[in-house]
């Protein structure tokens, strides 16, 4: 189904007010992926705006796991799983990011990103930025190029782009 429209992608998103906390409008993606029409529309949508010169993708857990592993199968290009802390068997690697309250950790397999691979990160939803930019400092620890940041839906006005510096940041979707 080449040719449907962003907002009717866009339909499939459900906000949910007030979830996981008081205050926050939660986008829940489960509607496009369900929808296998909308799925396939979004990996494709995604696959037209990779950069150049991708050679693997990193998606964050747990839904990054989901849009970042099919953009891949679709690109033929493999994928790594950025994992939050105690998920993975030793050795990894490490990155802390601060949380509202407190603080989150993300981890990678060593060995799983080589020095100097060049990396897209994938995840279905920009908010603040932080666990894209623990995610990027993640993989620069390893010694790979982050070439961009990826996703499905950018929520503009929370200042996640301003958080990813000067990377190249795109999104299929986006909203206020
Ligand atoms: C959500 C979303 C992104 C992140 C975006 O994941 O999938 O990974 O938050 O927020 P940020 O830009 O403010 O960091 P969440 O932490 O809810 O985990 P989940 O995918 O396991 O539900």
């Amino acid at each position: 189904a080449s040719g449907v429209p962003a907002d009717t992608l866009l339909a499939h998103v459900r906000d949910v007010p007030d979830f996981p906390e008081p205050g926050i409008v939660f986008k829940d993606i489960t509607g496009l992926l369900v929808d296998g029409e909308a799925f396939a529309e979004a990996v494709r949508r995604l696959a037209d705006i990779v950069p150049e010169g991708v050679e693997l993708i990193a998606g964050m857990e747990a839904r990054g796991f989901i849009v970042g592993a099919a953009l891949a199968a679709h690109l033929g290009i493999g994928f790594v799983p950025i994992r939050k802390a105690g998920k993975l068997p030793p050795p990894t690697h490490r990155a802390s990011y601060a949380l509202e309250y407190g603080e989150a950790v993300l981890e990678v397999r060593e060995g799983t990103v080589s020095p100097g691979a060049r990396v897209l990160l994938v995840d279905d939803i920009l908010a603040t930025g932080g666990t894209a930019a623990a995610a990027a400092d993640l993989v620069e620890q390893v010694g790979a190029e982050v070439v961009g940041v990826t996703f499905l839906l950018e929520l503009l006005g929370l200042g996640g782009r301003d958080r990813l510096g000067g990377r190249v940041v795109s999104a299929v979707l986006s909203v206020e």
